[in-house]
């Protein structure tokens, strides 16, 4: 007899950044009560506005988008992405290479699908985001979590990474910019990667969303620029950089001098073209949006939201007692670290009930990114300066709550 249920595969995934938690906060929000939710990645919902140049050319062009466009997307976008990608190094890309999604979400799904075989392993890192872990979930592979080191910067534990690696580990998950710890990663450790994915075989899915998001000038290197004779899948959008998340626009970028990447290719036309295409509107503005840098490179300034917003959190963490957080390099996030020793803290999900019933603020417990030890939580930190400064003045009376 059929089994008449839901797919096993179902149980394991889970988004806690619109989790429990989450929905006990739209409960209080339906009394009428008002929360603070720093859940989501998402600057429009505090403020962020579209950038005028892709305003105005959606405007004046959407016509020009109502119908089915080419599985990869539209030709001017293809390209612009092209140009773009090359212009961070990797080389010998085409057109064909580019395949416009709806949203790296979308490019997440359709990598893994394409690569990955149930009961094969993909490389994850922890903490992360769990688009990753849920897109290797969803076709029945395991992910298996790499440490990367809060020591070091947050950067990947290289040794840990190796010691993970088995007979059936296929590809290895890098995020730079990193969400939840806003880790940027230095060239060794991404050329320590390289070596490690040369030696066994492995393809590398590097999710650089936030890699026009880096903060202190400091410079953002695409993997696939140091490893050009590996498969490399590349993804990147404009949800970000141009505070555009509701139009679902992202994009994977296929490179290497490998027949893999041939294959991978064709796996690609196929599950585009199930879907039809991507979001037409939205990839009429890519080229508008890639040429508009001034925009992202404002937020990121001194005087700039993005900018100012991180050193007022990054001020009051210092002036917290007992909570410590690696300096944010990139994308708009933090994981700080609470002193257990200090407070009674001994479930981070516990905590985010805690400050959410006290203090009406909505965060989401380390757990939630696959991390285990119970005393970290993220900051989304978008809100504008003065409400940021609040939030964080209240966060700190809440632990003094739990002191010891
Ligand atoms: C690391 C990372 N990758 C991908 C995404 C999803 O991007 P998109 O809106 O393009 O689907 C996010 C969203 O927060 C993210 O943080």
């Amino acid at each position: 007899m059929i089994n008449n249920k839901v797919a096993d595969r179902i149980s394991n995934i889970h988004s806690d950044i619109r989790g429990p938690v989450f929905f006990k906060a739209l409960e209080m929000e339906k009394q009428g009560q008002k929360v603070l939710k720093l859940n989501t990645g998402n600057p429009a919902a505090f403020g962020f506005k579209m950038p005028d140049s892709v305003k105005n050319y959606l405007i004046e062009n959407v016509d020009k988008s109502l119908g089915y466009c080419g599985i990869r997307g539209m030709m001017p976008a293809l390209e612009a992405i092209c140009e773009y990608e090359k212009t961070k190094g990797i080389q010998n890309i085409t057109t064909d290479d580019v395949f416009i999604c709806n949203g790296v979400s979308e490019a997440a799904n359709m990598a893994v699908t394409a690569l990955v075989n149930a009961g094969e392993e993909v490389l994850i890192p922890s903490p992360c985001y769990s688009l990753w872990t849920n897109s290797v979930y969803q076709v029945g592979g395991n992910p298996v979590l790499y440490v990367c080191d809060e020591e070091s910067n947050w950067n990947p534990d290289l040794k840990d990474i190796e010691s993970k690696i088995t007979s059936k580990t296929k590809a290895i998950v890098i995020i730079n910019p990193n969400n939840p710890t806003g880790a940027l990663y230095p060239d060794e450790i991404l050329e320590g990667i390289a070596k490690i994915a040369r030696e066994h075989n492995l393809v590398v899915f590097s999710d650089e969303i936030y890699d026009r998001l880096v903060l202190d000038n400091l410079p953002h290197t695409s993997f696939a620029k140091i490893a050009p004779d590996l498969t490399v899948v590349t993804f990147n959008g404009l949800s970000k950089s141009h505070c555009l998340c509701g139009f679902r626009c992202g994009w994977a970028v296929l490179s290497g001098e490998t027949e893999l990447r041939a294959e991978l290719r064709k796996a690609f036309v196929t599950l585009a073209s199930v879907r039809l295409c991507s979001n037409a509107a939205m990839q009429l503005i890519i080229p508008t949006a890639l040429k508009d840098t001034e925009y992202t490179k404002q937020m990121i300034s001194p005087g700039g939201r993005i900018y100012e917003q991180r050193q007022v959190v990054m001020d009051a963490i210092k002036d917290i007692d007992g909570l410590s957080c690696v300096k944010t390099q990139g994308a708009f996030y933090c994981f700080p670290k609470i002193d257990t020793k200090r407070y009674n803290v001994t479930s981070d999900k516990e905590f985010a009930y805690g400050l959410l019933e006290a203090k009406k603020i909505l965060i989401v417990a380390g757990s939630g990114f696959g991390w285990n030890t119970n005393d970290h939580f993220r900051i989304v930190m978008l809100p504008e300066p003065e409400q940021l400064k609040k939030a964080m003045y209240e966060m700190g009376d809440y632990l003094q709550t739990l002191k010891k």
